[in-house]
């Protein structure tokens, strides 16, 4: 691999910003790593790998020599990929040498030779000449100066049974933060190790109230300096609500497939399923009720999601409850799930909860027959057989509704992914 480790006006063509280019060369995103030994870690867990398998293709048979792209992988992003997945081939590309040279690093450390790296903007994805099993493209889009050409670039490259994994800003929960990027622009603050220091001071007097406070709060990244150059001093930066969102992916010839954590979008979920209006919310389009309960919510900052080519999109991410076939699913838990068996409000004999959402209000009560539903769930076994084992007289009139409900609520709540790769192929 070549790395150029200075500003190449080749490499901006198709609308990369050089200004973006500079700006990530002096501040690798995110803060550079020595080793990925803790990371090797986490993902040795084979369920680990089996669920998010799933959360891209739940109807497809398990597998772990694909083809990824990392585009705009950052300082660390394609060697992870590269540690989690040693039998898949990985791509990384970036236009900064500098997270390049800090990638190419790890690559020596792990002896990654599954992983390649070529310094390209992702608007020229194409120019790989290769196309790809999944597309991993996170927290770039938003900064490029023609975000539709970029998604147009990566789509050429994605095989048609392919999927992406997209995650852009949201507005509303950024709203502190375009404040003062629009402070900084309007004083000629560029990104400067100065400049990130006198904001560090600065953010000290932030009054109370500002819309900023909570992110500051919440966000330890910000403490960081290259994290926080990332959120206030970015030349170029814009956000997606969740119309905005459908429409980028139409525009690019995509289809949404799901959120990969869509209980905070759900009206089934948290204080949602108990507003007035909820009954209103059940009547609409699933995509309007993302679009509204984004607006309910107020405070998201990014949206994840797992994408498809418009035309293959329907084979590929078929989770329905409303026709048969959902008694051969199979139930994976997902990652980052515990199952609270304290302090537990009356009735109930387990609280279900899912350690990534940041909402608080996003946890499951279950009752004792959904406990031993739950209970139940190997990664092996179908809905059918859990019922079949753990519901106390498996033929008892409801008792397929009641399994219905509740695995379904388990998907929502993002608690369980589902491998339906046993269901007989749609032609
Ligand atoms: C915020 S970082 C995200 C890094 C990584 N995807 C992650 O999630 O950790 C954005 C990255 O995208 C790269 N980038 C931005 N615009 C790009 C473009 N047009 N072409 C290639 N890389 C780009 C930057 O150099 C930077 O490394």
């Amino acid at each position: 691999m070549t790395i150029k480790n200075h500003y190449d006006p080749q490499l901006t063509g198709l609308g990369a910003s050089p200004e973006v280019q500079d700006f990530y060369d002096r501040y690798p995103y995110p803060r550079p790593v020595d080793n990925l030994q803790n990371y090797g870690r986490l993902w040795d867990d084979y369920q680990r790998r089996v669920a998010d398998f799933h959360l891209f293709w739940p109807a497809q048979t398990y597998r772990e020599d694909y083809s990824i792209l990392v585009a705009g992988c950052g300082t660390s992003q394609a060697a992870k990929y590269a540690i989690r997945w040693p039998s898949a081939q990985i791509t990384g590309i970036d236009f900064s040498a500098t997270s390049l040279c800090k990638t190419e690093e790890l690559k020596r450390k792990h002896n990654l030779t599954n992983l390649s790296l070529q310094q390209l903007p992702v608007e020229r994805a194409g120019e790989l000449g290769d196309s790809f099993d999944q597309i991993i493209c996170t927290g770039v889009l938003h900064h490029l100066v023609e975000p539709d050409a970029g998604l147009g670039a990566l789509r050429s490259v994605l095989k048609p049974d392919g999927a992406m994994h997209l995650m852009v800003y949201a507005p509303y929960g950024r709203a502190g933060i375009y404040m003062l990027q629009d402070f900084c622009r309007r004083l000629d603050i560029s990104a400067s190790d100065d400049a990130i220091r006198d904001l560090v001071t600065a953010l000290k007097s932030l009054p109370p109230g500002h819309p900023m406070e909570t992110l500051l709060r919440t966000a330890p990244d910000f403490g960081d300096q290259a994290e926080l150059a990332d959120a206030l001093l970015h030349p170029q930066d814009r956000a997606y609500s969740v119309p905005q969102l459908f429409e980028f992916l139409q525009r690019a010839g995509l289809a949404f497939g799901r959120w990969t954590r869509q209980a905070p979008y759900s009206a089934r979920c948290g204080v949602i399923a108990g507003l007035p209006q909820t009954p209103r919310l059940e009547k609409i389009s699933l995509e309007q009720q993302f679009a509204a309960v984004e607006l309910f919510r107020g405070t998201m900052v990014r949206h994840s999601a797992v994408v498809y080519h418009n035309e293959s999109s329907a084979q590929l991410n078929q989770i329905d409850f409303a026709h048969g076939g959902w008694l051969d699913y199979v139930p994976i838990r997902m990652a980052d799930t515990v199952c609270v068996l304290e302090r537990l409000p009356p009735g109930a004999a387990a609280v279900l909860i899912n350690r990534s959402h940041t909402f608080r209000d996003l946890f499951l009560p279950v009752n004792a027959i959904e406990k031993r539903f739950f209970d139940a769930i190997d990664g092996k076994r179908s809905i059918a057989e859990i019922v079949r084992v753990a519901a106390p007289s498996p033929k008892e009139t409801g008792i397929a509704d009641l399994a219905r409900d509740f695995f379904e609520q388990l998907w929502w709540q993002d608690q369980v992914l589902f491998d339906t790769s046993r269901l007989p192929k749609a032609t």
